[in-house]
């Protein structure tokens, strides 16, 4: 029986997973189908099927090996940065489990079709540790090999299921006498902090630059739990879901190596703030840094160095912050809320 090719979405309600479905379903190649725990009537209908279940539970992939030809996962799921530091046993089991039944299910996947099955994961700047912030302002942009030591579990999560999915691609059963063919064709982005027009992150530790402007579409003051002068780098949601759809057509021979930064620019939080307040001058924007969450921000690099992705798939980020701000955000917030 043949059957439609599947991509699989986990974490499909999310962020990253609402925007990249719409552009996945319009893609005539692909069946979509959604997995999570919970919020898929946000999802687009087009999907091929809308699964609630958790990817802890084995049952349940098990069943979307037997009816599904899954030949693509994005492996979106995951609890981010600050939530992960309250329940650090569970993020474990959801980032790093949930993350191991993923490529299970992909390798049993492949030797049901005999193709390798593309495995998109996002990684994040979370699984850079700098040690204080001399050593932050010195770093420049920092390469993909450089600073590795994360202090947050969902940064240790992210990191180990980078080397989980590197291990599954290239050495899976490395002693077997029956080594198979096939198997997994894994391929991590590192993201920066997320920007949606759309959605507001939780949980995470980046989450004070959207939060910021989204309190200030909605007439709410905001309190910044870091400092202004704290940089991170950031990118508008369309530009990540480009790179994951970029890296997911890339050809393989031009990879040269499993795991990419991207990124597309670094502003202080002040300078996020500044461009808030002159795109809603009522904006009411207050400076309360939370110790802990600045601490693990003041870990984080203030920039990346993404030539490879540049050099090997052609990565280029169409929206500058100026552009983000005019183009992306203020007319899609404005005419979300206006709408209300
Ligand atoms: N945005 C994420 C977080 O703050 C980092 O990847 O947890």
């Amino acid at each position: 029986m043949s059957r439609k090719p599947v991509v699989l979405v986990t974490g499909a309600a999310g962020e990253v997973g609402n925007g990249l479905i719409h552009h996945l379903t319009k893609s005539a190649q692909y069946d979509v189908v959604a997995l999570d725990l919970k919020g898929l009537h946000t999802v687009s209908g087009s999907c091929a099927a809308r699964i609630e279940g958790d990817i802890l539970d084995r049952r349940l992939l098990e069943r979307l090996v037997s009816e599904f030809e899954i030949h693509a996962i994005f492996h979106l799921a995951a609890l981010l940065s600050t939530r992960s530091e309250f329940t650090p046993a569970t993020a474990h089991e959801v980032n790093v489990t949930g993350t191991l039944n993923l490529l299970e299910l992909a390798v049993e996947q492949s030797r049901w079709h005999g193709e390798r099955v593309r495995f998109l994961f996002p990684s994040s700047i979370a699984v850079y540790g700098l040690p204080d912030l001399a050593t932050k302002a010195e770093a420049g942009p920092v390469p993909e090999s450089e600073h590795t030591e994360p202090t947050t579990m969902y940064g240790c999560n992210k990191l180990y299921c980078e080397h989980l999915g590197r291990y599954y691609a290239r050495h899976y059963r490395q002693l077997a006498v029956d080594r198979e063919r096939g198997g997994i064709d894994f391929r991590a982005i590192r993201f920066p902090g997320l920007i949606s027009a759309y959605t507001v992150p939780h949980g995470g530790t980046s989450d004070y630059a959207p939060e910021m402007i989204h309190a200030a579409a909605r007439g709410e003051p905001y309190e910044c739990f870091v400092r202004e002068d704290t940089r991170i780098p950031f990118m508008a949601m369309p530009d990540a879901i480009d790179a994951l759809l970029a890296l997911m057509q890339a050809p393989s021979a031009r990879l040269s190596t499993p795991t990419y930064n991207v990124a597309a620019y670094s502003p202080t939080a002040g300078e996020f703030a500044k461009l808030v307040r002159d795109a809603f001058p009522s904006a009411s924007i207050a400076f309360v840094p939370d110790l802990r969450r600045q601490a693990i921000v003041d870990s984080w690099p203030a920039e990346v160095d993404d030539a490879r992705a540049r050099a090997d798939w052609g990565f280029a980020p169409k929206y500058d912050v100026t552009r983000t701000f005019e183009e992306y955000l203020l007319p899609n917030i404005k005419q979300r809320y206006a709408t209300r």
